[in-house]
């Protein structure tokens, strides 16, 4: 997806009315979340030109949206690959071996935490958190969890996203680096 031509499509500026029309009149800027996962999916990553443009959809400064972008790890504000890995490290998946899935990948893959592949396919990022905790270790890719990960569970996952480089989000296609 060209970082040149910055405007969403119709549908997608439907979508933005509706996420806006969720709060009262004057606190469209509590739609900044939603609207920010809209332009990553579409654009896929967060320039600053995409950033901009969100915040003149949302009538509020650049500022509060670099501000939102930069501090939750789900958004990327560089290019990534159309295929994110991202693997929880926090403390129990931590216990269930995160460090050892994140060197596997890591050496599977031949990049580092924050990396992306050559062929523009993979970036593999560590998060907090994600919430399946009783699933641990686990990676989110798109929409899809992957839990009660191995090395042989890595190996199909990777497998299966290289013949298919897609991780949707919100039904929309990450267009990747
Ligand atoms: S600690 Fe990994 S999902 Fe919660």
């Amino acid at each position: 997806m060209s970082q040149d031509n910055i405007q969403f499509p119709e549908p997608l500026l439907q979508e933005v009315a509706r996420q806006i029309a969720k709060f009262p009149e004057g606190k469209q800027k509590s739609a900044l979340l939603s609207v920010l996962h809209l332009a990553q999916a579409h654009f896929g990553y967060l320039s600053e030109p995409v950033m901009d443009y969100v915040a003149r959809l949302l009538h509020i400064l650049p500022i509060e949206v670099y501000e939102v972008a930069t501090f939750y790890s789900m958004y990327d504000t560089q290019p990534v690959g159309k295929v994110k890995l991202e693997v929880c490290r926090t403390g129990p998946c931590m216990i269930e071996g995160a460090e050892k899935i994140v060197s596997y990948i890591e050496n599977k893959l031949g990049i580092k935490d924050g990396e992306t592949t050559a062929d523009g396919i993979f970036t593999l990022k560590t998060v907090e958190c994600l919430g399946a905790c009783g699933y641990a270790p686990m990676l989110q890719a798109g929409e899809k969890f992957h839990e009660h990960l191995t090395e042989a569970k890595v190996d199909e996952l990777i497998e299966q996203y290289r013949k298919n480089p897609v991780a949707n989000y919100l039904g929309l296609e990450n267009h990747g680096a």
